[in-house]
C-alpha cells in the first residue's frame, strides 16, 4: 500500500503533482462558475480564516492570496485561540475553516461560534461527509486523497491550491479581476504540478535534498527563514522538522531576524532561508548576509541562475521559478523531504511521531 516508498510521508510527498492537478479539476467548474454554495459573495465585508497546525499555515498564505486578488480584509486566527477570544463577528463576515480531516475539535468549536454569532462558513476540508463538511454552509474539497501520514504533506499543497482558486474567484466577481487576469493566474496554477513533477523526478533534486540532510541531521536547533508569502512556509518547514525528527527549529519571517533571533546564531545553528524569486527577493539577500556574517551555516531553497543567493549560501537547492504568488506550492516541497530524510537518518517512526495523532478530536 506504501506502493514501493519506504514511508508513507515520502509517498504523499510524491503524490503532490496528482493530487493538485486533481484539485484544480474537481473545483475548475465551481471556480469558473462564480457561485459558492449557501453564501452571497456580494454580501462579504470581511474573512476570517481558521485553523490548527498545518493548515493554519495555509490560512497565513491564504490571506495574501484573498487580499491580493479579491481586497477583502482577511485575518488569520489560530482556531484554539478565535474560540475564545470573544471574536467581532457580523453577518458580512465569512469565516473559512481550513481542515483536513473536518473533525478537528478546536476548528470544529471555531465554526460553531461563527454560526452561532450569524457568520457565515465555508470550509476547505478533504475528508467527504467529515463533520466540518456536514456543519459548514459551503464546502471546497481539497482532492489529496487518503493523507495516512501524520505529518501533513499533500493536504497543506492541496489546501493552497484551493485558497488560491477561491481568492481568484472572489477577485472576479467582486471586480478586482478582470476574466483575463482570472484566466490567466488560473493557467499558471496548472503549471505548477508539472513543476513539482521535474523537481521530483526530473532535475533529481532530491537527491541533493538527501544530502544536505545527512550534513545536518546532527544538529540540535534550526531556524527556518522566509518572507512576503514564502514566510508562512518558513513556518511550515520549522513545524515539519519539529514534529517527525524531534529537533528544536524556529520560523521567522526574515525580517524579525534582527529583533531578537539573530542571537541565537552560530556556527552550529543552520540556517533554511527560501529565496526564490519575487519582489522581496533582495531583501532576503541582505537577511543571508547578516546570517554569514554571524557565521550561521545557510541553506537556501532558490531558483537556478540567482547568482547572490548561489554565491552567499553554504548549500543551494534549486527549485523551478513560478509566479510568485504560487511559489509556496513548490517551494515546501523540499522543506518536507528535508525533514523526511532527517527523520529517516535518526531512524524515527516517520509516519507515527511520538505524542501525535493524525486526527486531534479533543481539545
Ligand atoms: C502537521 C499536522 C497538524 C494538522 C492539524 C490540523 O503536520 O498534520 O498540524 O495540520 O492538526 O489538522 P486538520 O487539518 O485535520 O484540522
Amino acid at each position: 500500500e506504501k506502493a514501493g516508498y519506504k514511508h508513507f510521508m515520502l509517498k504523499e510527498i510524491n503524490e503532490q503533482p496528482r493530487a493538485i492537478s486533481d484539485t484544480v479539476s474537481g473545483n475548475y467548474k465551481l471556480i469558473t462558475d462564480g457561485k459558492l454554495d449557501g453564501i452571497d459573495l456580494n454580501k462579504i465585508r470581511r474573512i476570517q480564516i481558521v485553523a490548527c497546525g498545518t493548515s493554519y499555515h495555509a490560512g497565513l498564505v491564504g490571506k495574501f492570496y484573498i487580499e491580493n486578488f479579491s481586497n477583502i480584509p482577511t485575518e488569520v486566527d489560530y482556531a484554539s485561540e478565535y474560540r475564545y477570544r470573544n471574536p467581532v463577528l457580523t453577518e458580512d463576515t465569512l469565516v473559512v475553516s481550513i481542515t483536513q480531516s473536518g473533525e478537528t475539535a478546536d476548528t470544529l468549536a471555531a465554526m460553531r461560534l461563527a454560526k452561532e454569532k450569524g457568520a457565515k462558513v465555508l470550509t476547505v476540508c478533504n475528508v467527504i461527509g467529515s463533520t466540518a463538511t456536514r456543519e459548514a454552509d459551503s464546502v471546497i474539497y481539497t482532492y489529496a486523497g487518503p493523507e495516512i501520514s501524520v505529518a501533513s504533506t499533500k493536504a497543506f499543497t492541496t489546501q493552497l491550491t484551493v485558497l488560491f482558486m477561491l481568492s481568484l474567484l472572489l477577485g472576479r466577481e467582486r471586480g478586482v479581476l478582470d476574466s483575463s487576469e482570472f484566466d490567466r493566474r488560473l493557467k499558471l496554477l496548472m503549471e505548477v504540478p508539472g513543476k513539482i513533477e521535474s523537481f521530483l523526478n526530473v532535475e533529481r533534486e532530491e537527491e541533493v535534498v538527501k544530502k544536505i540532510a545527512l550534513e545536518f541531521y546532527r544538529s540540535k536547533d534550526a531556524l527556518y527563514l522566509g518572507r512576503h508569502v514564502n514566510y508562512p512556509i518558513a513556518l511550515e518547514g520549522a513545524l515539519k522538522l519539529k514534529e517527525i525528527s524531534y529537533i528544536h527549529a524556529e520560523g521567522y519571517p526574515a525580517g524579525e531576524m534582527k529583533h531578537g533571533p539573530i542571537a541565537l546564531i552560530d556556527e552550529n545553528v543552520p540556517s533554511v532561508f527560501v529565496a526564490t524569486e519575487g519582489k522581496v527577493l533582495e531583501k532576503i539577500v541582505s537577511n543571508i548576509e547578516e546570517v554569514k556574517a554571524r557565521k550561521g551555516k545557510v541553506i537556501s531553497v532558490t531558483n537556478p541562475g540567482i547568482k547572490e543567493v548561489y554565491e552567499l549560501s553554504d548549500y543551494v537547492i534549486n527549485v523551478p521559478e513560478v509566479d510568485e504568488f504560487l511559489s509556496p506550492i513548490v517551494n515546501v516541497v523540499p522543506l518536507q523531504l528535508f525533514a523526511y530524510y532527517i527523520a529517516d537518518f535518526l531512524g524515527y517512526d516517520v509516519d507515527q511521531p511520538r505524542n501525535l495523532a493524525k486526527s486531534v478530536t479533543v481539545e
